[in-house]
């Protein structure tokens, strides 16, 4: 079974633009789950531009399904998350003032870096998940330094889908493979959506988790939120 996490970053980035609590991070998020989400996942960030460190203390004991915590590694990063001790840690590569997570790691040049942060977090019980590109060298080191996990970075496949979408899961599904071979779990996220996100799992029906934000909450203002998380779930045979 593939799960659907649930990005909420861009509910609190509604809530955030008029101060004040609507709409509320948590009741949504609840609610998520309770209209079928397996899982939540919020990527708290320094600026707290969307989710705050508090909502992610909020969050943890209320939530019935898996949290995802995912973000760039830095101590206060690392901090948070052996404190609320989440499902899962997705690590990312992003700088505080990037926009959206654009790349996934240069796990070979980051290798020492990410073995011992990993090793922290795999100590406390925390699953891990590494962010990467479909080059299987980028997904080689990440196993080696101590992933459970790798989270495709789909942007390439979603951006190509429309021309040709073949030529556009080719290089997931070969990335995939490796990741398979080496043992590692896998996860796929960014820019996936009730267009392209059924090609996607037809193709690697051995995918662990989807992470899906901006389409499905661009989908819940005409479909609303309930109908949006099952139309998702049918898209991954569910
Ligand atoms: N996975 C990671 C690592 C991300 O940074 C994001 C964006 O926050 C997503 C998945 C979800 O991407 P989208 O909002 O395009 O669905």
């Amino acid at each position: 079974m593939t799960k659907l996490s649930v990005n909420i970053n861009k509910v609190a980035t509604l809530r955030n633009a008029r101060g004040g609590n609507v709409p509320n991070v948590v009741k949504v998020a609840l609610d998520c789950e309770t209209f079928g989400a397996d899982g939540i996942t919020v990527h708290p960030r320094p600026d707290e531009r969307h989710i705050r460190k508090s909502d992610v203390f909020d969050l943890r004991p209320l939530l019935r399904t898996e949290f995802n915590i995912e973000g760039y590694p830095s101590p206060e990063f690392i901090d948070l998350v052996l404190k609320v001790k989440p499902h899962q840690v997705t690590l990312v590569p992003d700088s505080p003032t990037q926009l959206t997570s654009n790349a996934g790691w240069d796990t070979k040049a980051n290798f020492n870096f990410l073995s011992e942060v990993l090793d922290g977090f795999n100590n406390a019980g925390i699953r891990t998940s590494v962010f990467v590109s479909t080059d299987p060298e980028m997904i080689e080191y990440a196993a080696k330094a101590g992933a459970d996990r790798v989270e495709l970075y789909t942007e390439p496949y979603a951006s190509a889908y429309a021309k040709d979408k073949e030529a556009a899961v080719a290089p997931f599904v070969e990335a995939a493979k490796v990741a398979r071979k080496l043992g590692l779990g896998l996860n796929a996220g960014h820019d996936l959506s009730l267009e392209n996100l059924n090609f996607f799992y037809k193709n690697i029906p051995w995918l662990d988790e989807v992470s899906i934000g901006h389409a499905l909450i661009s989908d819940a203002l005409y479909l609303g939120l309930q109908r949006t998380i099952q139309e998702y779930k049918k898209c991954l045979g569910r």
